[in-house]
């Protein structure tokens, strides 16, 4: 049986860390970059997409700051999350990117959004207020901090890694920890999350095997938001791994009142996505069923020949054992067809 914690590390060794690469996820032409590298801090960010990629150029620039062993702010990476935390309605809207961003070589800072916005919407279903959520986004934020040091002579190998080498990765929580010791006065909950976020509820992760109620709870949130995301992303070394062991009832990996609301709050593919069915069609995610991450309702744009549909044709997954998704469609994929 594949273990989470090997997942999550398999994931995380086939990373890249490359502190010259700033390009965005994708070249999307007009973006905030490519504005934002004519007339630096000319530009307010004004759409859902700008705010998503804003906040990745923030981190590569917190990622270089760290590696120039210089000191670095997360002020504006607060008062951004205050903004978002603040209003449902931009996270529901940003939580669209993350099935078009995270798929990418240099992916540790589209993880790091991901994993925000995956734990943000668990922290929804269980209620948490709008101060809380603004602290558990900024965790999840900055979680995978520690991993901005690792060689890339290490995160780039696709080879298996040594032993060494595998101790030097499961380092990034104890180094992420260290990185955010300077707010843990005033904020002591964001160096505890970067520390215990590879923790599990059976006492099988690491760094040092804690359980149950050892662990906090928003640690507990962003371990499975951050497994969730790696799973569901395309690495180097491998494409996206199924997460039906994940959502099994019988894992005792992660904490039951988080995986309930997980389960309840996360779709596989949200509102808005395009997903390939299993006969080759290609729909739009319209409608998803709580509890049910793996089975949308999917309107069908293309048929299996690639020919656009025009009549409105809806595909209810829930209780249609014929069909099912095969994946999400790619950034690349969508506007070759956007194109046409
Ligand atoms: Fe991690």
């Amino acid at each position: 049986m594949v273990r989470y914690v090997d997942l999550i590390t398999d994931a995380v060794q086939s990373g890249r860390n490359d502190d010259t690469a700033q390009s965005p996820p994708s070249a999307i032409p007009g973006s905030f970059f490519s504005r934002a590298a004519q007339t630096p801090a000319a530009k307010e960010p004004d759409s859902d997409k700008d705010i998503y990629l804003g906040l990745w150029k923030q981190l590569q620039d917190i990622k270089l700051t760290i590696l120039e062993r210089k000191d670095f702010d997360i002020l504006p990476l607060k008062e951004q999350l205050r903004a978002i935390a603040g209003s449902p309605g931009v996270i529901d809207r940003l939580y669209h990117y993350t099935t078009r961003y995270g798929n990418e070589e240099d992916y540790t800072a589209s993880h790091s959004i991901n994993t925000m916005l995956y734990a943000l919407k668990i922290a929804q279903q269980m209620e948490y207020a709008p101060g809380d959520l603004e602290a558990l986004g900024l965790a999840a934020l900055l979680h995978d901090i520690g991993m901005f040091t690792i060689p890339d002579s290490i995160l780039r190998k696709p080879e298996t890694l040594s032993a060494e080498e595998t101790a030097t990765v499961r380092r990034h929580p104890e180094i992420g920890r260290s990185v955010l010791a300077p707010w843990s006065a005033e904020m002591p909950w964001l160096a505890q999350a970067a520390f215990e976020h590879h923790e599990l509820e059976d006492g099988s992760g690491y760094p040092r095997g804690l359980r149950g109620e050892q662990i906090s709870e928003f640690a507990k949130i962003i371990g499975l938001a951050s497994t969730y995301e790696a799973m569901t992303h395309e690495r180097p070394h491998r494409r996206c791994v199924s997460v039906r062991e994940l959502i099994d009832t019988k894992n005792r990996s992660f904490a039951p009142r988080v995986m309930r609301a997980f389960l309840e709050q996360i779709s596989l593919y949200p509102i808005g996505s395009f997903v390939r069915l299993n006969n080759r069609t290609l729909g739009k995610v319209v409608e998803t069923h709580a509890g049910q991450p793996l089975r949308p309702v999917v309107q069908i744009m293309e048929d299996a020949d690639g020919n656009r549909v025009t009549d409105e044709k809806t595909v209810n997954l829930l209780g249609n054992p014929i069909l099912w998704v095969t994946g999400a469609v790619s950034d690349e994929e969508l506007s070759r067809i956007q194109k046409r």
